[in-house]
């Protein structure tokens, strides 16, 4: 959440046209929370191709240039499947809060993964919500993080 003097955390933000009605209700509740909303579509329910969607948000994390981002489609899956091809990006799909948390805590995932056709818009909120207040615990869970990353992409 944006701290009076801080500079606001970015956060890019897509969706297929399953996730594009709650995408544009989390959009919403991002600004009203203070971060920098990137949007980078869908921007109606007309039928579009996830995997655009996640490779847009996940080269913004790949290069660094977002720590975090959010994607929606029906299930999350498909955006999880080509949103996990990039360096460095951990993508969760979560459909309850408490999965958010473990993603967070556990996996240090980057990228939140909302399956739109399978949690209300009050879920999803929550599940937001606890993807962004959630720290990574490392200890333990550090090395297994390191060891997801292939050789030639550390
Ligand atoms: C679109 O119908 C649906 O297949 C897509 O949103 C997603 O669930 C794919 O993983």
């Amino acid at each position: 959440m944006a701290a009076e003097g801080l500079v606001a955390e970015r956060i890019p933000i897509a969706s297929d046209h399953a996730g594009f009605e709650m995408k544009e209700k989390l959009k919403a509740r991002l600004v009203a929370l203070g971060y920098d909303v990137q949007d980078l579509g869908t921007n109606s329910a007309a039928s579009t191709d996830y995997p655009d969607y996640a490779h847009a948000v996940s080269r913004e994390v790949e290069s660094g240039r977002a720590a975090r981002g959010v994607l929606l489609c029906g299930t999350g899956l498909g955006m999880t499947y080509a949103a996990n091809r990039h360096a460095h990006v951990r993508a969760a799909v979560a459909w309850a809060p408490e999965i958010a948390e473990l993603a967070r805590k556990h996996n240090d995932a980057n990228v939140l993964a909302v399956p739109a056709r399978f949690v209300s818009e009050q879920d999803a909120a929550a599940i937001l919500d606890r993807f962004l207040n959630t720290a990574f615990e490392g200890g333990r869970h550090q090395p297994r993080v390191d060891k997801i990353e292939l050789e030639g992409e550390k």
